[in-house]
């Protein structure tokens, strides 16, 4: 299996959003990766878009030749938001207003999960949920009819750039059994989260990755390489 990479262009929006005006215009972020051989267009639409506009996610479906991955909240508005823009992929994430990024995997014992999902697949959207690496959460997802899980990375890749070797391998092998978990029950597994060139070569130990999200390396990055060096590097570490 070849897999995938999906490009997160929310600090795109980020940098764009300081000045209020339109520069720098996240189509042409999204064609520019693209165009370095990204296979999808992974954007988070919070509660406060803060980053990423409701109205921008509309004109990139229009825009892109490539499948939209939008991540949101559990929520009733963003559950509408979700149905009147059909992105290929939805990936449900927790929220809080304050973090900075998303600090962990999702709470599945909320009520209303499997509804909302229920509902985007009756779309023909297909649907993951960012969990934390444990295999009660691979179970619980296929229970709620995930189409796939995304493991959170973050406690991994850490652990790797703080080169503290037994939380490497205590946090590999989490996500590893959560792979062998996924396969068992036909789910597609993704992996995001604090991925750099060196977390995500590591991680490709594991076989039947079917795509690594990365977002704020990337766009960190591409500041001194650009995004077609980067997105073409991050491939050749992942397919080769
Ligand atoms: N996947 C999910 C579900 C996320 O919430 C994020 C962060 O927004 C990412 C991947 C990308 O993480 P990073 O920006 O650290 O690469």
């Amino acid at each position: 299996m070849k897999a995938k990479l999906g490009v997160n262009i929310d600090h795109v929006a980020t940098l764009r959003n300081a000045r209020g005006e339109g520069h720098p215009d996240i189509i042409s972020a999204a064609k520019e990766v693209i165009k370095s051989g990204a296979d999808s267009i992974t954007i988070h639409v919070r509660e406060d878009q803060r980053h990423i506009k409701k109205t921008d996610a509309l004109i990139l479906k229009k825009k892109i030749n490539k499948p939209i991955n939008l991540e949101m909240a559990p929520t009733e508005d963003m559950l509408r938001f979700a149905l009147k823009l059909k992105p290929k992929y939805v990936c449900i994430v927790p929220e809080k207003r304050q973090e900075i990024t998303t600090e962990g995997g999702l709470n599945l014992n909320q009520k209303n999960l499997k509804n909302i999902i229920q509902k985007l697949k009756n779309k023909k959207i297909e649907v993951s949920l960012f969990i934390n690496p444990n295999l009660k959460d691979v179970k619980r997802s296929h229970i709620l009819g995930a189409n796939a899980v995304e493991i959170h990375t973050g406690a991994f890749a850490s652990s790797l750039k703080n080169k503290n070797k037994n939380k490497v391998n205590i946090e590999f092998n989490k996500i590893k059994q959560c792979q062998i978990e996924c396969q068992n029950t036909h789910m597609k597994f993704n992996v995001g989260h604090g991925l750099t060139y060196d977390s995500a070569a590591y991680l490709k130990k594991i076989k039947n990755i079917n795509e690594y999200n990365i977002g704020h390396f990337i766009i960190g990055e591409s500041l001194f390489d650009g995004f077609s060096k980067v997105v073409k590097k991050f491939k050749n570490i992942l397919v080769k």
